[in-house]
Order: structure tokens, then sequence, then C-alpha cells
């Protein structure tokens, strides 16, 4: 693994779940552990880039050399990806599993339990990596994409839908791969090939995925 790899590049990768309030006790969220992203942050540092990992709330120590940004919701990502980018960066990597929708209000006091049925209104969040492709200053721009069924099609349809350079793809209906996993596989799609990187550990796959990206971004 070259160490010079990203010198002098900045990459920025978010990571995690995003947690969207309903009341002052109560959530909406998913299964990211933030593993992935964590493992990439690591794997780009040691790559020689200056990385900034903005995450959502997980339980994970930060990497050596690596600035960290801690956000809760959907909309703080969406803001400091923005002004990360606006700033200027090389290379953006989307990881976290950003919640599609929140809570039309969130509830200032706990919502009483009432009527045999109540009903939560939902809305839309930005969609950050499609926002980061379509910025006048767009950084070289990775996505991922978790599916469960026709995997290949559907990733290849969010590299087209949301401008991508590249996406990297996994299969989540088993259980070795993918959220909370310490492993994963993973099917890695540009505009002109793709590459399979097979089952290893977190840390393995994230420096293969970096070794790809700084190819591909040089070219
Ligand atoms: O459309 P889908 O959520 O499957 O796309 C996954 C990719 O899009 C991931 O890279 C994820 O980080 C990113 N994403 C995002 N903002 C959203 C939803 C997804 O950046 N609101």
């Amino acid at each position: 693994f070259d160490n010079q790899l990203l010198t002098g590049k900045h990459v920025v990768i978010t990571a995690g779940p995003t947690r969207e309030s309903i009341d002052p006790v109560r959530y909406i969220t998913n299964k990211s552990s933030g593993k992935m992203g964590f493992a990439l942050a690591e794997a780009a540092a040691e790559a020689g880039a200056k990385v900034t990992l903005i995450a959502g709330p997980v339980y994970l120590p930060t990497p050596s050399r690596v600035e960290r940004v801690d956000v809760i919701r959907a909309v703080d990502m969406y803001e400091t990806c923005m002004d990360v980018v606006e700033n200027g960066c090389d290379v953006f990597i989307a990881t976290a599993a950003v919640a599609d929708y929140r809570p039309t209000v969130t509830a200032d006091h706990k919502i009483k339990k009432s009527t045999e049925e109540i009903h939560l209104t939902l809305v839309k969040n930005p969609d950050i990596v499609a926002s980061v492709a379509e910025h006048a200053k767009r950084p070289f721009t990775v996505g991922f994409a978790a599916e469960t069924q026709d995997v290949m099609a559907y990733a290849q349809g969010k590299l087209v839908n949301k401008k991508l350079d590249m996406i990297a793809t996994n299969d989540v209906s088993g259980t070795n791969v993918g959220f909370n996993s310490d492993n994963n596989a993973l099917t890695v799609i540009w505009p002109s090939g793709h590459k399979v990187l097979p089952l290893a550990s977190k840390a393995q796959i994230a420096k293969q995925l970096i070794e790809l990206i700084a190819i591909r971004y040089k070219d």
C-alpha cells in the first residue's frame, strides 16, 4: 500500500447513520455502524491524504490523523458537507446511511400515549452526495449503495442519477457483509468499468477502495 498515494489531497468522508427526532426522547435511525466509513478514513490518512470525517451518531474511536466532525441530523450533515465542499476538497466519499425522511415536525414535549392509532408525517431529506456531485466546486464523488436485490442494476442507476464518478455497492441480503459486520465485499462501478473486491475485513476493503479511487481520480 503506497503511503504517498493521496499526498496533498483533501478527502472528505461521511459515515454512520443520521438520527431524526420525533420528540425529545424518540427518534428514527437505521442500523449503520459507521465501520466502513471509519475504515476508509483510516486508509485515506495512511495514503497521505488530509481527511475530514463527518460522522453521524456512532460509537467508534477517531482514526489517527483524521479530523472528525460529529453531526446528528441529515440536515446538519448536509450543511457541514456543503461548507467543506465550498471551501474546496478533492475527493468526497459518501458512506453514511442518511435517513431518507425526517419527521415534518419535532414535538417540543414527549408525545403522550393516546388513541389506538397515531400518525407520523415525514418529509424528504436532502440528498447529500447528489448535491455534492452537482456543486460548482465538485470533487471526485464516490457513493455507496447497499442493496438486497438486482445489486448491479440499482447501483448503475444511482451512478447515473446522482452523477457520481464511482459507486461501491454491497449486497446486504446476507448477514456476513454490510451493516455492523467487520467484513465486507464490494463491487465498484465507474462509467467505463467495474471491479469486484471479494470478501475481506473492512480495513482491507478500505485500502483496496482507496487505491482504486486514487487511480480513477488521477485519470
Ligand atoms: O439512494 P441511496 O440512499 O441508496 O444512495 C446511497 C448513497 O447516497 C450513499 O452514498 C449515501 O451516503 C448517499 N446519500 C446521501 N444523502 C441522502 C441519501 C443517500 O448522501 N439523503
